[in-house]
């Protein structure tokens, strides 16, 4: 399946096969120097198939974990970039999940003014989410995603059969980004996933309904000014939990699967409550003793002492709701 994203330049195709990797480059340029930016938790053979479809390609491994999306770590792959000789017409390739794409799309829109970028995401979260949409960043002095640009990739494959080596656990938080999108967006992929026998046999077409709901999304809004607000639901009080909890062990994807519950009616918290339960994904945290209030008061989505929340009243459907700040602690308190 091959689906077209319009962006304000031109435009760039995602493929979606199992079994592309083989076939990347019969979709990607390689046919020049390439940049294989992975890190060191995916397989290594998923970076070395792309090498050995490159005219000539290097890898560069960062270390697995959040903790690689930072500033050193960007002027030490610009360093490795100047080193191979990388000219403006050859390109950057990544292989890995949110955090490779991210800080990889990062160094690829400021080496040279910007040279090819291909993402080939291999993590659920980054199949469904992130690969698409132009966000690229890395994390500096303790923030996340604080310096970084919108940059358009020339092209993103994704091949789910590279989710068969995921942790599983890696795999239910990711799929909370399409149960995000599905409760405010499509009834039809929410029940999906709810009656799903095999997610497995799934994983297709979960990828390629979340993909067409974020697509249509960023395409209607590039730059994050209105409607791309819908994908932050469960993500104001998501992130203020993964603030107090990520580094202790809770996922991204787990804490937007807790940030969700209290900002939907009580009929769509027990759905989605039900969903979490059924992939594992932990929501029985006290949210009262979670300070996310702090957190959110600095958040970059707060303008004064008001903020805008995605509310889900009915599944499939969502309205944003400026509210002030200090309300949060009811919804907190209905949403427990
Ligand atoms: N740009 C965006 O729009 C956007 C959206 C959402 C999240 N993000 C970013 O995405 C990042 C999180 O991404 P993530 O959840 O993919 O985490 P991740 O990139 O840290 O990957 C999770 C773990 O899985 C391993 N891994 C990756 N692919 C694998 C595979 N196929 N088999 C086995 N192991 C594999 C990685 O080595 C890592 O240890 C965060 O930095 C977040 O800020 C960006």
């Amino acid at each position: 399946m091959v689906l077209h994203v319009n962006t304000i330049e031109s435009g760039y195709d995602i493929i979606l096969s199992r079994g592309a990797l083989d076939k990347a480059s019969c979709y990607f340029n390689l046919d020049r120097k390439v940049i294989i930016i992975t890190d060191s938790g995916v397989p290594k053979e998923y970076a070395r198939t792309i090498k050995d479809q490159s005219k000539e390609a290097y890898i560069y491994t960062l270390p697995q974990g959040e903790q690689s999306k930072s500033i050193d770590n960007y002027i030490k792959a610009l360093q490795f970039l100047v080193e191979q000789g990388m000219t403006r017409t050859d390109c950057v390739v990544a292989v890995g999940g949110g955090v490779v794409g991210d800080f990889s799309g990062f160094v690829a829109s400021t080496y040279m003014r910007g040279i090819d970028f291909y993402n080939i995401p291999t993590t659920f979260l980054s199949q469904v989410d992130s690969s698409i949409g132009g966000k690229v960043a890395i994390d500096f002095m303790g923030v996340k995603n604080i310096v970084g640009s919108f940059y358009q990739p020339k092209g993103v494959l994704i091949d789910s059969n590279t989710l068969k080596t995921l942790d599983k656990r890696q795999l239910h938080a990711g799929l909370c980004e399409s149960i995000k999108m599905a409760a405010t967006s499509d009834k039809e992929l929410f029940e999906l996933i709810e009656n799903s026998k095999d997610l497995d046999l799934d994983l297709d077409t979960i990828i390629e309904k979340s993909l067409i709901i974020k697509r249509d999304v960023v395409e209607k809004d590039p730059k994050e000014k209105g409607l791309r607000r819908v994908l932050n639901f469960g993500h104001t009080i998501g992130h203020g939990i993964e603030s107090k909890y990520g580094l202790k062990g809770y996922l991204h994807g787990e804490c937007v699967g807790m940030g969700m519950l209290p900002m939907c009616s009580e009929s769509a918290k027990q759905r989605i409550k039900a969903l979490l339960n059924k992939y594992q994904i932990p929501c029985d945290i006290d949210l009262s003793k979670v300070e996310i209030m702090d957190y959110i008061k600095k958040d970059k989505k707060a303008s004064g002492s008001q903020i805008t929340i995605v509310y889900v009243e009915e599944l499939g459907t969502f309205e944003l709701k400026k509210i002030d700040i200090d309300e949060i602690q009811e919804y907190i308190k209905r949403g427990l």
